[in-house]
């Protein structure tokens, strides 16, 4: 009998097999076997046996002693990106952009490669997802850079491989990797086993050759990319698109990156022409903020850039057991907790009311230093008492379980980044607010005053 050019690996124990089972019948795992490429046989000069084979001994080196050229990063043109990246992409590297669909992937990668291209970079856009009459529409949109990136429509991972090596780009986008195949495996495209496949093949080529490629993924509803966390390991990057597809604003958030901080966020609003970079988020945020009771302006962190947005609370009586718990842009559980802790400590019990918070503007802060702002926006909407004279209240800190508030890092910057915009009464940890009595009472002091 033939061999079968694959076999079905188990992800758990490594068990091998030539068939697909819905168990694994060496350690038991339900749903762990994915369809690999069958590794050609090695062959083998000598016996083997106890002694080591014919491996090449390698002579360790000091890493002081270690010779690492600086590389120049490529610039894509687009400073949020290039923040998010570390300062521009790194060649040879391979980054994953991953984001749900409509968000604004395939937009943001036309038009870093209009910008290198238009910067002298050779640049290649494998679009698996869209023909290229559609990919063409989309560039007339975002100008003439745009519409000089060379393009391939195509799907299958031979046919893609075998262009990138004679092309040589510098820069190469592949939307997505989820729509690629490899023929030699029968699962679908987008598979566990296919998007291993057609990254770890595109990954070779690309570090190989040193092409930097941007490798297009989608996520899942739960909101992690879609096919095996392997692809997560593999790269060396991997940036993460948010927001809502009906909100203008957007976050480019970095996951991991082996040649930067990952805390970095680039913030961008969709236009008719392309996405717009908004570096003065804070101001916008700011002057937005509606003041009416409910609306707490928090100095937030988003990485190591200070950013000012408005928290608004709406607590509303409810006849459901148990009331509504809505939260956009904050942690479900970060209410939960904030919830509790007001009611327990601040004498504001919220059991019988609906109670929603959201985040202006689409935007997501995942930081303990939301609290306090959260908080405090509960008690405003709850009390129906504006915290707000010409100017929002603004606030941040992180609350803990005995109603204690605590410190926060970069308390500095955050203060620095709202006395900017005239916010100079800031509820936070410290200057006499030790609990969340306290705070409570300096949000009506600042009122007052
Ligand atoms: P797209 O980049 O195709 O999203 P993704 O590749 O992540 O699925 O486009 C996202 C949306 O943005 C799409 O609904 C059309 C809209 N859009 C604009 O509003 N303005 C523009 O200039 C462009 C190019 C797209
Ligand atoms: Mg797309």
């Amino acid at each position: 009998m033939p061999r079968s050019a694959t076999v079905f690996s188990c992800s758990a124990c490594g068990h091998q097999s030539p068939k697909w089972h819905g168990r694994c019948p060496g350690c038991g795992e339900w749903n762990s076997l994915v369809e690999e490429a069958r590794a050609p046989a090695p062959a083998r000069a000598n016996g083997g046996g106890a002694r080591a084979g014919n491996g090449r001994a390698l002579k360790p080196v000091a890493l002081a002693d270690v010779q690492a050229p600086a590389v120049d990063r490529l610039t894509t043109g687009i400073g949020e990106l290039d923040r998010v990246l570390g300062g521009g992409l790194v060649p040879g590297s391979l980054v994953l952009i991953g984001g749900s669909p409509g968000i604004g992937k395939s937009t943001l990668t036309s038009a870093a490669l209009g910008h290198l291209a238009a910067a002298g970079r050779k640049v290649l856009y494998v679009s698996g997802e869209e023909s290229a009459a559609q990919v063409k529409l989309r560039a007339e949109r975002l100008g003439p850079a745009a519409l000089s990136v060379p393009i391939v429509a195509e799907t299958d991972l031979e046919a893609v491989l075998a262009t990138l090596e004679p092309e040589q780009p510098d820069v190469c986008v592949i939307d997505s990797v989820q729509v690629l195949y490899d023929p030699a495996l029968t699962g679908a495209p987008g598979s566990v086993g296919q998007v291993r496949e057609v990254a770890g093949r595109i990954m070779r080529v690309a570090k190989e050759r040193g092409i930097a490629t941007l490798l297009v993924g989608h996520v899942t509803k739960e909101g992690s990319l879609a096919g095996p966390r392997v692809l997560e390991h593999l790269v060396d990057c991997v940036l993460s698109f948010e927001g809502e597809r009906e909100r203008t604003y957007r976050t480019l958030r970095g996951l991991k990156n082996r040649f930067g901080s990952t805390n970095e966020v680039g913030v961008f609003e969709m236009a008719d022409h392309g996405l717009v970079e908004v570096e003065d988020a804070s101001e916008r945020f700011v002057s937005e903020a509606t003041r009416a009771p409910g609306s707490v302006v928090l100095c937030a962190m988003e990485g190591s850039r200070p950013l000012l947005v408005e928290v608004q609370a709406l607590v509303a009586p409810s006849e459901l057991v148990p009331p509504r718990r809505v939260a956009n842009g904050v942690d479900r559980n970060r209410l939960a907790l904030v919830l509790a802790v007001l009611a327990r400590h601040g004498g504001l019990g919220l059991g019988t009311s609906d109670v929603f918070v959201s985040v202006a503007g689409g935007v997501r802060v995942d930081e303990p230093g939301a609290d306090l702002a959260i908080a405090l926006a509960l008690a405003s909407a709850a009390k129906g008492i504006e915290l707000t004279q010409d100017k929002p209240l603004a606030a941040f800190g992180e609350l803990g379980l005995t109603g204690e508030i605590r410190h926060v890092a970069h308390a500095d910057r955050r203060l620095a980044e709202a006395a900017k915009f005239g916010l100079d009464d800031v509820v936070r940890p410290g200057n006499g607010t030790r609990t969340l009595r306290d705070a409570l009472n300096g949000a009506k002091r600042a009122r007052a005053a």
